[in-house]
């Protein structure tokens, strides 16, 4: 089992798509384990994006980022950090295939809607950023059995 970070960026909240998005992943078999709707400030966007804080559209994005609410969540599943990112599709709205999120609701590359942790070193340090150890619920969801064999994890 894998834990991963998303979060429904501004551009996701203010149009109303909190509920189309969520669907998405849950609608795979991914599950929710934490969320809560927050504002990041200029310093947690220094920190989640410091591999960007030197780069030209840094100043733009941490604008964008801050500028209105976002619902941050943790996603549970096999393979949650690539099968999310997957479901996600490439940054760009516009280069990300249809079907995927971004593919189906994007037309930006800033304005792409959801982040998610690009592998487990990112996923454990982006959920210790949003989530205090006991904001996240263990739990084990009834479905199982009836989205995967039991030999498949
Ligand atoms: P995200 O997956 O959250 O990671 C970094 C974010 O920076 C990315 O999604 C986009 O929102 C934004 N981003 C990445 N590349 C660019 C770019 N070239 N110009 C503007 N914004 C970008």
């Amino acid at each position: 089992m894998e834990r991963t970070l998303i979060l429904l960026k501004p551009d996701c909240v203010e149009r109303r798509l909190i509920g189309r998005v969520l669907a998405r992943f849950e609608d795979k078999g991914l599950g929710l384990v934490a969320m809560k709707m927050m504002r990041v400030t200029p310093a947690l966007a220094k920190e989640h994006y410091a591999e960007h804080v030197s780069k030209p559209f840094y100043p733009a994005l941490e604008k964008f980022i801050t500028g209105a609410p976002v619902v941050a969540a943790v996603i549970e599943g096999l393979e949650a950090i690539r099968v999310v990112r997957d479901l996600l599709g490439a940054t760009s709205g516009l280069k990300a295939v249809a079907g995927t999120i971004r593919g189906d609701f994007s037309s930006s590359r800033q304005m792409n809607l959801v982040h998610a942790s690009d592998g487990p070193e990112a996923a454990a340090r982006e959920i210790a950023l949003y989530f205090k150890p006991n904001e996240i619920c263990d739990y084990a969801p009834t479905i199982t059995p009836w989205l995967r064999a039991p030999d498949e994890g």
